[in-house]
């Protein structure tokens, strides 16, 4: 069947097929002025790396640090507060604690913490596409010393709070947001009032905190609510996408059903990252005048940098950078960022991504030998994630 190209960049995120339009913005000029959607195009690997790697582009445009929509609220305070929406003093004192203690887990924590979730979760996720949103929030939520009764509503009300971070949500969707960064909020006061559990990432961050003098203490939960939402939609999305190429690639499935271990499942999910990856695209903006790869930017200027074109960049990847490959000896990303702001939670989502697909091997009937996945029915809207819908009777079939 033909499909039409999406209209712009922002269309191509969900549409069924955006890969030959990105590779045609990727021949085109370094940053190209979209002016129906008022934001300048970046594709090449080349400029996406200079862009996110330049001191004088920042992650929010300076005269609206927090979305309008939602100023004044208490989604809008705590979204003011992620280093992800930060430069400057907030970022560089609460980074670094959240990525040592990140860097800092063992190999088998995030595994033992899908299991867990998986187990705790297992009676009340209803289908495939709240497992995928669930299963790593409550993962990280157990990662951080959650008791098992807290891992399903932290996964809720994740999911509500995360809908602040688009455009596209309606008035009662915010209101909704606000009230669960309220909930989570208080969640982590009353984790907060005990002592952290041993071995926890909670116990990390804290400690790793303690090094830094700078770091406050308000600023530092709100972050910790943070791992949660920078976990949400991504990593449901990279379970998700994986679902998808676990059903389209020829032989992958039988690969991924012969492999008792989570060698394929963790290559599979590295290899869907790279080639139909779950955040297309990020953006910066400019706080001054700036000449750059020969276009004059003006303060107010907004760059959307295409991260799902820029790492199929024959450039960055050489080798077939359209084909799905398991076996490809890297898989080279740009979908978890670059620079100051790069995701400090990589190999973290991978791991959860793939051991998520391991549960739902043992848990469900879909990923039993011979069971056929539920049909792909779409993308879920949204200008930056890519995460699929699957067929309406996609209903937990418990093993
Ligand atoms: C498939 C899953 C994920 C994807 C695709 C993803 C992608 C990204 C990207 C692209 C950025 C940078 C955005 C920018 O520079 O504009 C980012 C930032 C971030 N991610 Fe992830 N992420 C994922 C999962 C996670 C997880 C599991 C965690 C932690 C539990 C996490 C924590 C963060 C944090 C804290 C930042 C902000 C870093 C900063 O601004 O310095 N992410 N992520």
């Amino acid at each position: 069947m033909h499909n039409p190209d999406p209209t712009d960049a922002i269309a191509a995120v969900t549409h069924a097929a955006p890969y030959p339009f990105y590779a045609r913005l990727r021949a085109g000029a370094p940053l190209v002025f979209e002016p129906t959607l008022r934001l300048w195009i970046a594709t090449r690997a080349d400029v996406v790396l200079a862009v996110l790697a330049h001191p004088a582009l920042r992650v929010r445009p300076a005269a609206e640090p927090v979305p309008r929509a939602i100023a004044g609220t208490p989604a809008g305070e705590l979204f003011g507060q992620l280093v992800r929406m930060n430069d400057g003093p907030l970022h560089a004192a609460h980074r670094p604690a959240l990525q040592r203690a990140l860097a800092g887990l063992r190999s088998n924590d995030a595994p033992a913490a899908v299991q867990h979730a998986a187990h705790v979760l297992a009676g009340s996720v209803r289908s495939l596409q709240d497992w995928c949103f669930a299963l790593p929030v409550a993962s990280v939520a157990a990662l951080l010393g959650f008791g098992a009764a807290q891992l399903a509503p932290l996964a809720q009300w994740t999911r509500e709070f995360v809908a602040c971070l688009s455009p596209l949500s309606s008035p009662a969707q915010l209101e909704t947001a606000s009230a669960a960064a309220v909930q989570l909020l208080a969640q982590f006061e009353v984790l907060a009032s005990r002592s952290p559990r041993a071995g926890s990432l909670l116990e990390a961050v804290l400690q790793e905190a303690d090094a830094q003098p700078e770091v406050q203490q308000r600023v530092l939960w709100a972050n910790l609510v943070g791992l949660l939402s920078q976990t949400c939609e991504a990593t449901a999305g990279l379970m998700g996408n994986s679902l998808v190429a676990l059903a389209r690639e020829p032989g992958l499935r039988a690969r991924f059903e012969a492999d008792a271990q989570a060698t394929t499942a963790l290559a599979l999910v590295a290899e869907t990252a790279r080639h139909d990856p779950a955040v297309h695209n990020t953006r910066r903006f400019v706080a001054e005048p700036l000449h750059f790869m020969g276009t004059d930017l003006q303060p107010g200027d907004a760059i959307l940098l295409v991260l799902a074109a820029a790492q199929r960049d024959p450039q960055f990847e050489p080798h077939a950078p359209d084909c799905f490959e398991l076996d490809r000896p890297a898989h080279r990303l740009l979908g978890f960022g670059h620079g100051p702001h790069a995701c400090p939670g990589q190999p973290l989502a991978q791991q959860l991504a793939a051991h998520g697909l391991l549960a739902l091997r043992e848990q469900s009937s879909w990923l039993r030998p011979g069971a056929q996945l539920p049909a792909l029915r779409g993308y879920r809207p949204s200008v930056n994630a890519r995460i699929p819908c699957f067929a309406d009777d996609a209903a937990l079939h418990r093993a």
